[in-house]
């Protein structure tokens, strides 16, 4: 236990809140999106525009991203350093994994765009085909893959290992949050697969693999 209290100051309270802050929002946004599923919550707020509300909830996923980033620097600004850590090849290991980290996030919000990135689906404003090209060729969730990979590299680049601890948190998040998310979109495109069936046009296979919304 002294080996990890060396490494891990839990009595720093910028820890905790970090926690809370990576525990909460993707809690916040499958509470807010399925509300929009089931009652139309945030289209009714904005006058009945679907896609104004999902540009709303957009805005408000990307401002919460931002603050947890900081709060998570914060926290590892007040953490214990490694000395192993602070090898050059770590500094090199770190540009390398942001490099590949913010690739996976940039370009996979690129290719889904704003409402396919945050949550349209639940807006019911739906892709029409699923996307398979790159990021989505290298990695089934490049935008929760990706965004691990920047957690990492800043653990790494400030040599905290509290850091590592803190991503592997958001990465088992991440997992969790794709079984609560994926088999209910696939049920919103089966549902409208199976609608444009009955109307006589052609079929599309259902969309999945809806990773992404983060930064
Ligand atoms: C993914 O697609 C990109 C181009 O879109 C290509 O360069 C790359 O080789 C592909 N990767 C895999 C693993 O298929």
């Amino acid at each position: 236990m002294t080996f990890f209290s060396d490494l891990v100051d839990f009595s720093q309270p910028s820890l905790w809140i970090a926690v809370v802050s990576i525990l909460f929002n993707p809690i916040y946004w499958n509470i807010v999106a399925r509300s929009e599923y089931r009652n139309k919550t945030l289209t009714k707020l904005v006058g009945g525009n679907p896609r104004l509300g999902c540009y709303g909830l957009a805005v408000s996923i990307f401002s919460l991203g931002i603050l947890r980033d900081h709060l998570y620097n914060v926290a590892l600004d007040e953490q214990p350093k490694s000395d192993i850590l602070h090898y050059g090849e770590f500094k090199l290991l770190s540009a390398i994994l942001f490099l590949v980290g913010s690739t996976l996030v940039v370009s996979s919000m690129w290719k889904l765009g704003v409402t396919g990135t945050y949550l349209g689906d639940y807006f019911g404003i739906l892709m029409s085909d699923r996307v398979t090209s790159f990021p989505f060729n290298v990695s089934n969730n490049p935008m929760y893959d990706g965004s691990s990979l920047c957690f990492l590299s800043t653990a790494l680049w400030k040599g905290a290992p509290v850091g590592i601890l803190l991503t592997a948190l958001v990465y088992f998040e991440y997992k969790v949050a794709c079984l609560y998310e994926e088999p209910f979109t696939y049920e919103i495109y089966a549902k409208r697969d199976r609608e444009q069936a009955q109307n006589g046009s052609s079929s599309k296979g259902p969309t999945s693999s809806r990773a992404k919304k983060d930064l």
